[in-house]
């Protein structure tokens, strides 16, 4: 089983360090793309944490399911109005098979780059193939790695500097890992955490699909379909299971 990054201390600052991506500005195009996709089937969240999208999703009538590896996360998401409609298995997204075909799987948030190595990441789209119904998608939402702005001989960025959290990640371009340093003041006291990611390219990503079985269907670069291009920062891509054929 992978290390949990998200135990009990980054499980109770969660929603409230994260408080614009739970405005409806930032979930309701989420939920509206996801809703669309998932017509009458159900849905599939790899990495659901604290129910940012899996609880509302859920209020729209899509049944849905989530995958997680913190207990704590998932007790957070346990607590709110609405969780009982939720079912939760704790494991791993990579490897964790649950019961049920879905019409749509999901996994948002760069949280395919919580797989640190690119075996992990291949593992996680053909544990999703196999609990995708025939025709259903695969949708992620994550970053384009931010290597243009990585000088040559250089491996460390800063990617936020408030009076209260500096943040630096620490590239290793051999290995596509990448380590983003934590230095935060809570409560008058210094908090210093590290949590490793692997960042992937769309078309590795493209490539990882093809070997499960599944195609690209969308790119783009939000989740109100704006058009990816060159200067995107991040992508929301989708990859369809294809459609069984009918025997003639
Ligand atoms: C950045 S949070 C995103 C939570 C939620 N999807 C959201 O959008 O707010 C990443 C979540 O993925 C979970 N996670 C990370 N790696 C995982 C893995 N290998 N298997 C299962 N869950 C994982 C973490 O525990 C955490 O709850």
């Amino acid at each position: 089983m992978p290390e949990d990054h998200f135990g009990e201390h980054v499980a109770a600052r969660y929603d409230d360090s994260s408080t614009d991506m739970f405005e409806p500005a930032s979930v309701d195009p989420v939920v509206d793309f996801l809703a669309d996709l998932a017509g009458h089937g159900a849905a599939l969240e790899l990495g659901i944490g604290t129910g940012r999208i899996a609880l509302p999703l859920a209020q729209r009538g899509i049944r849905v399911h989530g995958i997680d590896l913190s207990a704590a996360m998932v007790a957070r998401l346990r607590a709110k109005p609405g969780a009982e409609q939720i079912g939760v298995t704790i494991g791993d997204f990579a490897t964790t098979t649950v019961d049920g075909r879905f019409s749509v799987a999901y996994l948002v948030f760069n949280t395919i780059n919580n797989l640190t190595t690119q075996d992990e990441q291949v593992a996680c789209f053909q544990n999703v193939a196999a609990h995708l119904e025939p025709g259903g998608c695969f949708v992620i939402e994550v970053g384009v790695p931010a290597l243009q702005r990585l000088p040559p001989g250089e491996t460390v960025r800063a990617f936020t500097l408030t009076p209260t959290h500096l943040g630096f990640d620490e590239y290793d371009v051999v290995s596509q890992g990448l380590i983003s340093h934590h230095y935060s003041v809570v409560d008058g006291k210094l908090k210093v955490f590290s949590v490793p990611f692997r960042y992937v390219w769309p078309a590795e990503l493209d490539l990882m699909a093809r070997l499960a079985g599944m195609t690209l269907r969308e790119r783009w670069s939000g989740w109100k379909r704006e058009p990816f291009t060159s200067d995107s920062t991040k992508h929301v891509s989708v990859w369809e299971k294809p459609a069984s054929r009918s025997r003639g």
